[in-house]
């Protein structure tokens, strides 16, 4: 039977990630955590505090519900990795260190971990940045990323851990509010035009980036944890495209639907991050392997981000 320890609950992904695993599994099946409270929908299901630094806690917690799959979303986003870079390099590098260990000595059936498009920084090719890219990241939150895929990669080929991961574009969905990341931009703008406020983007009109909407993020993480392993060529993790658009491009398409919406421009420090990021990745290893595909363009998201943020944050 599949027990889940999912980390990182209160996160951007938790909830939209945990709901579709209760789906699958049954609500007792999956055991929800995070350093804060539970709040929310997060109130629906089995939860317990855990902070994933404390390495023995979260062992305990393995024997304790007998679990036998990790998802471990625990981590700083990037512009708030930029400002705690010591905090960042714990969480987003050490507490993996703990779930791989405990993975191999458990020997659980297989791990979750997320990686991200900043893995690749400047001198990537921007616009179809390919699978094995040359990675030179020049934000903290890249080198994390970068480090921790490696690990993932040796525990898979050494130490015969069953991790699998993928390197998210910016995600936008209107569950959780923004949370420090460089992409955020993307949700909060939404958020603005519900209440039909002007946004001032702290990216340039022209910064393009990977995006994809929650639902294709979440189809993505459970498309690859069924995938059979044998079909899995990529150990480090796997690039997935979805859209990919400016803050004119969003701005643009809110206006379908909200004609008089106004967007500012004031880049700050976020715009290097940005800019260190690709335009567009090429997601061709996942789309053979294991099948994946997106649903939603730019339109189809923004008509369910205004459609659902009302209805969701009444
Ligand atoms: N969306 C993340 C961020 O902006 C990148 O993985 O931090």
């Amino acid at each position: 039977m599949t027990k889940i320890l999912f980390t990182g609950a209160a996160g951007q992904l938790g909830i939209e990630i945990i709901n579709k695993l209760r789906e699958i599994h049954g609500t007792d099946s999956v055991i929800a955590t995070d350093i804060r409270d539970a709040e929310g929908d997060l109130k629906n299901g089995p939860f317990e505090k855990l902070d994933v630094l404390d390495e023995a806690s979260m062992r305990e917690m393995v024997e304790k519900y007998e679990i036998t799959q990790i998802y471990h979303l625990a981590a700083l986003l990037s512009a708030k990795a930029e400002k705690n870079i010591e905090l960042a390099r714990k969480l987003n590098v050490g507490s993996l260190h703990n779930v791989l260990n405990i993975a191999k000595d458990y020997k659980l059936d297989r791990v979750f971990w997320p990686s991200s498009i900043a893995v690749f920084g400047p001198d990537a090719k921007t616009d179809g940045t390919p699978q094995n890219s040359q990675c030179n990241p020049t934000t903290v939150y890249g080198i994390n990323k970068l480090t921790g895929e490696q690990y993932c990669a040796y525990y898979s080929r050494t130490l015969g851990v069953d991790v699998r991961s993928v390197r998210y574009p910016g995600l936008i969905g209107y569950k959780t509010l923004p949370g420090g990341g460089t992409t955020d931009y993307a949700v909060d703008i939404y958020h603005k035009a519900v209440k039909g406020e002007s946004f001032e983007c702290f990216l340039d009109k022209d910064s393009r980036l990977p995006m994809m909407y929650m639902d294709d993020a979440v189809k993505a993480t459970i498309d690859l944890m069924n995938a059979d392993s044998s079909k899995l060529s990529v150990r480090t993790s796997y690039n997935v495209a979805a859209i990919s658009f400016t803050p004119e491009e969003i701005a643009n398409s809110i206006r379908k639907f909200i004609p008089d919406f106004k967007i500012t421009y004031k880049p700050d420090y976020r715009q290097d991050i940005a800019n260190s990021w690709p335009d567009r990745i090429d997601d061709s290893a996942a789309r053979n392997d294991w099948g994946w595909q997106h649903d939603f363009d730019l339109d189809a998201m923004t008509k369910d981000m205004l459609e659902n943020i009302g209805k969701y944050w009444k």
